[in-house]
């Protein structure tokens, strides 16, 4: 019923068109609710629309072949008040992506999957550049993400088809000694995955897969765990293993250290594992304990993707873990008990300031404030308090630009930009830095016009496409 599944139960129509089946509503408030299935009744009548379809910010509803009442009314009329009624149902896009992928296995494989696993992607609302330090994090997983149609297929043999790349690549069980560059870039997450199961102990057996994405790769929306995870989830499906969400993320994140060259944290993989629906994911990286946060009906989470890859990625990543490590080092020197920033205060590193470099000091202030932040925006979202939620966002945003070094011009002006417009509390770059998105903070009720507005601003600043994604949080991987 309304408000159980997070979306509000009313809407106001902008603007309307008919065609000869269905009304197409402009709907205030309506992007991002994740809404597709339910039933749209006017105020004080008994007339029901069913929705068919939804995009960014339009409804398309149906009249029902038989109207209750003599005259229905005309939900077209700007102003005209909507209550929905939603089916608590999985997310549309996971819908769309799989029937996108058991197509794609049809076409490849020439028979019908046996099952599809979705693996969302995630967005990281606050905590960047802790997770590597034993910190804290707060992501959530979002609608957009990744598709695997999947059967056995009798041999010792992995083949998986991206329909993105429009590749099909394989790979047998036992061909251990094949190396991994031989392959692929994006088939090394197949091997990386195959070969980490294998070695701690799953019995795989041979499968056909096909995937499909709605997610941008080098966006910082983690499409590398949705690979990583969709593979896993298939695998441990086919194989008829048991599923283990925490063990899963943390062979996923092995499987990219080994297989990939990314010293990546555990962060990405909890997220697209273990996320819950209306909920971001509070991790504590060491411990890998978890607490789900609601996320407010009001809070509208916008990401606006820069339209620049993560260029050079791997490298400074690698170098910042690095210099994190360093900054460990020289503290240990005087307080040898410490085994990570997470263990650190800002007056234990201020003593211990001298024994390092200047860019170690610099990051490491980065991490031990960043670390107080994910808890503190959970407190914040679990009060309402969107203003607190919103400082806490541009301060990591600020942090992670002066002393972290991540940012880039694209990022810094969108932030500017998102911050610029009505109904915006924060903002700040998600994921690693270097290029990719950020998040935004937004009046749900101002998520429409601030879509479109930054995108505008932005295309005429740069001559950048961006691309602006509004979700509310998802599941984690899941068969569907
Ligand atoms: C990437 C890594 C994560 C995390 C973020 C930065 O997304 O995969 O483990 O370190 O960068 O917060």
């Amino acid at each position: 019923m309304p408000g159980k599944t997070g979306i509000p139960p009313m809407f106001v129509c902008l603007s309307g068109d008919k065609s000869p089946t269905d009304h197409i509503l402009t709907v205030r408030g309506f992007a991002g609710s994740g809404a597709r299935a339910g039933v749209v009744t006017t105020g004080n009548q008994p007339f029901e629309f069913t929705p068919v379809a939804s995009e960014n910010h339009r409804l398309r509803t149906r009249e029902p072949a038989n109207p209750r009442t003599p005259e229905p009314p005309n939900p077209r009329t700007p102003g005209f008040a909507l209550n929905y009624h939603p089916t608590p149902m999985i997310p549309p896009s996971s819908l769309d992506t799989a029937a996108a992928a058991r197509d794609e296995f049809r076409r490849q494989f020439g028979t019908s999957p046996s099952g599809v696993v979705f693996a969302p992607g995630r967005v990281n609302l606050i905590g960047e550049h802790t997770d590597y330090n034993d910190g804290f994090v707060l992501p959530m997983a979002i609608e957009d993400g990744m598709a695997a149609a999947y059967a056995p297929n009798g041999n010792r043999v992995l083949r998986i088809h991206a329909r993105e790349f429009g590749e099909t690549c394989e790979i047998g069980l036992e061909d251990g000694t094949r190396a991994v560059e031989e392959f692929a870039g994006w088939f090394r997450y197949g091997v990386g995955i195959a070969r980490t199961m294998a070695a701690a102990g799953h019995r795989l057996i041979g499968t056909d897969i096909a995937l499909a994405s709605t997610l941008p790769s080098d966006a910082g929306l983690s499409s590398s765990a949705a690979v990583e995870l969709s593979i896993a989830r298939v695998l441990a499906a086919t194989s008829g293993e048991p599923w283990d969400p925490r063990r899963a993320a943390q062979i996923a994140q092995q499987a990219e250290h080994e297989f990939i060259g990314v010293a990546c944290g555990i962060m990405d993989q909890m997220a697209v594992a273990c996320a819950r629906t209306g909920r971001a994911l509070l991790l504590d990286c060491r411990s890998l304990r978890t607490q789900d946060v609601p996320v407010p009906e009001n809070a509208g989470i916008v990401i606006v993707y820069s339209g620049v890859s993560r260029t050079l990625a791997a490298s400074a990543y690698n170098d910042r873990r690095a210099a994190c490590e360093r900054a460990v080092r020289a503290i240990r020197q005087i307080e040898p008990s410490v085994r990570a920033l997470r263990d650190v205060d800002a007056e234990l590193l201020e003593r211990a300031r001298t024994m390092m470099d200047a860019v170690a000091f610099r990051r490491a202030s980065h991490v031990i404030a960043e670390n107080a932040r994910p808890g503190a925006l959970a407190a914040a979202l679990r009060e309402d308090d969107l203003g607190t939620a919103g400082r806490l966002m541009n301060d990591s945003h600020a942090s992670l630009r002066d002393l972290y070094e991540v940012s880039s011009a694209e990022l810094d002006l969108l932030v500017t930009l998102a911050l610029a417009q009505p109904g915006c509390h924060g903002a700040r770059l998600t994921g690693a830095g270097f290029g990719g998105s950020i998040v935004a903070l937004v009046d749900l009720t101002a998520v429409a016009p601030f879509s479109d507005s930054i995108a505008d601003r932005y295309r005429a600043a740069t001559g950048l496409q961006p691309r602006v994604i509004v979700s509310r949080p998802a599941e984690g991987v899941r068969l569907i």
